[in-house]
């Protein structure tokens, strides 16, 4: 589909047989492969033409990795960056990736891991470039996953999938209910290795014990009442893939040691049977509670919290990254009345201010459904605040009034900052950011007014 002839290369290595060897390696798999011996020559060939993707070493003599890559991505900021670092300095890969690198490689190259990623970034390169609009989302949208963004607290999220996505680590993935815990576990999985085998789910709070181990492991036939025939795992068939464990917190204490047995020998038997399964199977947890909490409490293995927080990807409620609300409203106000066939232009600024306001207490997926009701509930092209169920308007929103003329106006500040913080329930962070104003000023103005 891709024409390879089309995709230019430029390889930058200060280490003339590390260069030579990229350099035929990406010739021979069809890429048009330069080569560019400093960061200094590789900054000015980026200058004279179009280079979809460069591969550069970090540590290089001269002006180095790291600048030449923010002068690139100044100069070409559609140029697709890999960088090549040394397998300690996994800082060094995140502050690339923080100044705009895709991804990473590690020395030393594992050639089938290089036709792999080289191959992917190509693939993302022509995506961007097909699409322009997709220019305002790249930076939002995870390597073409539905994950809309741009909250300081979602780019750290995407930059640790990112990095964590393509390797074999378990992702335990905290966060309240309707946070998108599902869909970044599918946005894990999509841009892992795995990518092409299967995606397992099991919901562990959907079933009683004793069936949760059985959809987990298998049973023989006439291990239990209902056991007619042998039936396989969920373990097994996520085998060269990866198993979502959906709700973790909710597990038995007795499943639990179960579990962690599997992680630590990479084997289990089926239920009521003695042959040893293996399955080769990357994990992936998520749960709503603090499972810090509930290992104190002793509802939680220790043990086991340790086997499965080796990447905690913490997603923020939608009250503490309120300057996405716009966007993923406007994302799923096109999705939804594309598939209703509703002529829906947008909101009106009252109606997109009330969303903005309100604490989404159900986080992305009650926005999803206000966004729905309202799409079927619009009279009009544009989306009013009279679309939007009651709540919207009274139970979040600033109060307002009070405000009569000639009142000092540190009276109405003062008001204004002790009802937004009975409104977010004494949360500074999130009255401060409702308010327009630094946390900083916020207790500043606090001492000043001697608010408690
Ligand atoms: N950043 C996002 N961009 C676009 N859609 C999102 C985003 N986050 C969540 N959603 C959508 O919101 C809904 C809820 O997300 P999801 O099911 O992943 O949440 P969850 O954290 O697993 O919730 P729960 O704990 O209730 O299972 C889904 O329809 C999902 O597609
Ligand atoms: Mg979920």
């Amino acid at each position: 589909m891709i024409d390879k002839k089309e995709n230019r290369v430029l390889v930058v290595d200060d280490e003339a047989s590390q260069r030579d060897l990229l350099k035929m390696v990406l010739t021979e798999e069809g890429y048009n492969a330069e080569v560019a011996s400093s960061g200094e020559e590789a900054v000015q060939k980026v200058g004279d033409r179009f280079y979809n993707l460069v591969i550069m070493d970090m540590k290089m003599g001269g002006m180095g990795g790291l600048a030449a890559l923010k002068e690139i991505k100044e100069i070409s900021p559609a140029a697709q960056v890999l960088i090549v670092t040394a397998y300690a300095s996994v800082d060094t890969a995140v502050e690339a990736m923080r100044s705009g690198a895709l991804n990473y490689l590690t020395k030393p190259i594992d050639l089938e891991e290089l036709r792999v990623q080289v191959e992917k970034t190509m693939q993302f390169s022509h995506l961007v470039a097909e699409n322009e609009s997709l220019k305002a989302q790249v930076s939002g949208a995870f390597q073409a996953q539905e994950i809309i963004g741009k909250s300081p607290r979602i780019m750290e999220i995407f930059e640790t999938l990112r990095m964590v996505a393509p390797t074999e680590a378990t992702v335990l993935i905290l966060g309240e209910s309707g946070t998108g815990k599902e869909l970044v576990a599918d946005a894990i999985h999509a841009n892992s290795n795995r990518g092409q085998g299967p995606l397992v789910k099991v919901n562990c709070a959907a079933l009683p014990d004793t069936l949760l181990e059985s959809e987990l492991f298998g049973h023989e036939k006439g291990s239990f009442t209902g056991a007619v025939a042998r039936r396989e795992g969920r373990f097994k068939l996520a085998d060269r893939g990866t198993l979502f464990l959906d709700e973790i917190g909710e597990m038995s204490l007795l499943l639990q040691a179960k579990l962690l047995r599997v992680i630590q020998t990479k084997s289990f038997e089926r239920v009521g049977g003695t042959e040893t399964i293996t399955a080769d199977v990357r994990l992936v947890v998520a749960t709503n509670r603090d499972l810090e909490k509930e290992v104190r409490e002793g509802r939680f293995r220790e043990d086991l919290f340790y086997r499965l927080n080796v990447v905690p990807v913490t997603l923020p409620p939608l009250r503490e990254r309120r300057e996405d609300i716009p966007i993923l409203a406007e994302h799923f106000l096109k999705e939804i009345a594309e598939r209703n066939g509703k002529l829906i232009r947008g909101f009106s600024p009252e109606a997109m201010d009330l969303m903005v306001r309100n604490r989404w207490k159900g986080n992305v997926r009650e926005l999803q459904n206000v966004v729905e009701r309202a799409v079927i509930m619009a009279r009009g092209d544009v989306i009013q605040p009279g679309d939007l169920p009651g709540h919207i308007s009274d139970d979040g929103a600033a109060p307002s009034g009070g405000i009569i003329p000639g009142r000092p106006l540190s009276d109405l500040e003062r008001e204004a900052i002790i009802s937004t913080l009975e409104m977010t329930g004494g949360n500074r962070t999130e009255a401060a950011q409702l308010l327009g104003i630094s946390r900083r000023t916020l207790q500043y103005k606090l001492k000043e007014f001697k608010i408690q």
